[in-house]
């Protein structure tokens, strides 16, 4: 397994492009499903979790052809085969989100189960209610998801609490199906709104994608467009808190802040400066960071996806600071590996309570989630000495070619077989 060797103590600068939002990309490979003619992607990130979805696709039926550097070419014209096997589920819980593109365009599917993860059980009862609510005869047995409908119906939904990817695959459910379906309490993140985009140039009809309330009106088919992936704001946010936490400079190509405004104030607060341009973004870190209290909830408040980020910072930063998690019930496995570089970081139930320390020292530490690892790269670039991170293949799964842009910020990063 590939490790990465951190030499900490440079402060990062320079200026890197971002790639694109893997988030976005994978609801929206899975929205190639819905119709026969060709779906054109660029910006399309590449990432181990593409990688799985585009083998998930293509063992259905989807034709996938690379287009250049970032492109991508689908067409599912020839999709035949509506079933997402355990073996391929099992290494991405996105996976479930082919279930309401199947339902809609196949009138049946057979999903594995995504298991739980290290963050959280991570239940798919919402999606599953959705879409019994329009209709399908659902039913889980031997670990999959068996899903049958011979058209959806629109329905009212309002989903227990804000789920992204369960408001994605009914989003993507509704576009076919027989009237309007009104998802209340639907997740308001950019991710979701860059699928209804996409969805919008394939010709369904969809109000309200970014508020709480999603409409959509069924349509009789959907055709072929093309659609540019939205720059990845967690991508972005975890380069902004490396560059913060080892007191350096950078600019960040090819993103903007407009989704980030909860990062860029607790950046802020923790004494950064920061410039936003059109298409880009610069951070200058203070002298000393000053400690930062947050708490993470449903978009636009401070995402969960950054929270392991925003630790690694709070961890060098001058005085103390609360981090409360409130999404994943599991979210703190990078706390123990990061008091191993010397970290004072006390845990109670979903409170972090973490007090900056002078400096952090390099230890092997093993990362335990995707953005778990990207909280150690961060203390690992912090801490004096040599940091080995093991099972970065975590880390391959959310972040293109990560030890390639560090090395361009100036970081001493290699990867080691
Ligand atoms: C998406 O996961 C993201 N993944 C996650 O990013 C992100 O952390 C999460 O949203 C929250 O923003 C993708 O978009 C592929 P949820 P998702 O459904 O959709 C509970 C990363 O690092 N819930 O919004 O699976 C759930 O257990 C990943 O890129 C139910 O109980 O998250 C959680 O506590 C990690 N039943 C809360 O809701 C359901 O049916 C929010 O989960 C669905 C969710």
């Amino acid at each position: 397994m590939d490790k990465l060797l951190i030499q900490g103590g440079t402060p990062l600068s320079g200026e890197v492009a971002i790639s694109g939002a893997k988030n976005a990309a994978l609801p929206i490979l899975c929205a190639s499903l819905l119709c026969a003619e060709p779906l054109r992607l660029s910006n399309v990130p590449h990432l181990n979790d593409i990688s799985t979805m585009l083998r998930l696709i293509a063992q259905m039926g989807v034709g996938v052809t690379l287009d250049g550097t970032d492109g991508l070419l689908l067409d599912s014209s020839g999709l035949n085969n509506p079933l997402a096997p355990y073996d391929m589920v099992k290494t991405m819980r996105a996976s479930i989100l082919v279930l309401g593109p199947l339902l809609a365009r196949c009138g049946e599917a057979r999903v594995s189960l995504p298991g739980g993860c290290a963050i959280g059980a991570r239940p798919v009862d919402q999606h599953i209610k959705g879409l019994q609510a329009m209709g399908a005869e659902v039913h889980v047995e031997n670990g999959y998801v068996h899903a049958k409908a011979t058209r959806l119906k629109g329905a009212r939904i309002v989903t227990d609490m804000v789920t992204v990817t369960g408001t994605e695959n009914l989003m993507m459910a509704a576009v076919l199906a027989d009237g309007e379906t009104v998802i209340e309490n639907a997740a308001r993140e950019p991710e979701v709104v860059d699928l209804a985009n996409c969805l919008v140039a394939m010709g369904a009809q969809i109000s309200g994608a970014g508020t709480d309330i999603v409409r959509i009106r069924g349509v009789e088919r959907l055709h072929g467009a093309t659609h540019p992936i939205m720059p990845d704001r967690i991508e972005t946010g975890t380069y902004l808190c490396a560059a913060a936490a080892t007191g350096g400079a950078i600019r960040l190509l090819k993103t903007s802040a407009a989704y980030l405004d909860a990062v860029v104030d607790k950046l802020l607060d923790a004494g950064c400066d920061i410039a936003v341009e059109r298409d880009s973004i610069a951070l200058k870190a203070p002298q000393k960071l000053k400690a930062v209290s947050l708490r993470t909830a449903p978009y636009p408040a401070f995402p969960t996806d950054m929270q392991a980020q925003f630790m690694a910072i709070n961890c060098v930063a001058e005085g103390s600071a609360v981090i409360r998690e409130t999404i994943f019930e599991n979210r703190f496995m990078h706390a123990v590996e990061l008091i191993r570089l010397g970290a004072d970081i006390r845990i109670d139930a979903n409170n972090a309570v973490v007090t900056g320390v002078a400096r952090l020292d390099g230890a092997t530490v093993m990362a335990t989630d995707l953005r778990a690892s990207a909280s150690l790269v961060i203390a690992g670039l912090v801490a004096q000495g040599e940091t080995l991170i093991e099972r970065i293949y975590h880390l391959d799964r959310g972040y293109e070619r990560i030890e390639e842009k560090l090395m361009k910020l100036g970081a001493l990063v290699k990867r080691v077989h």
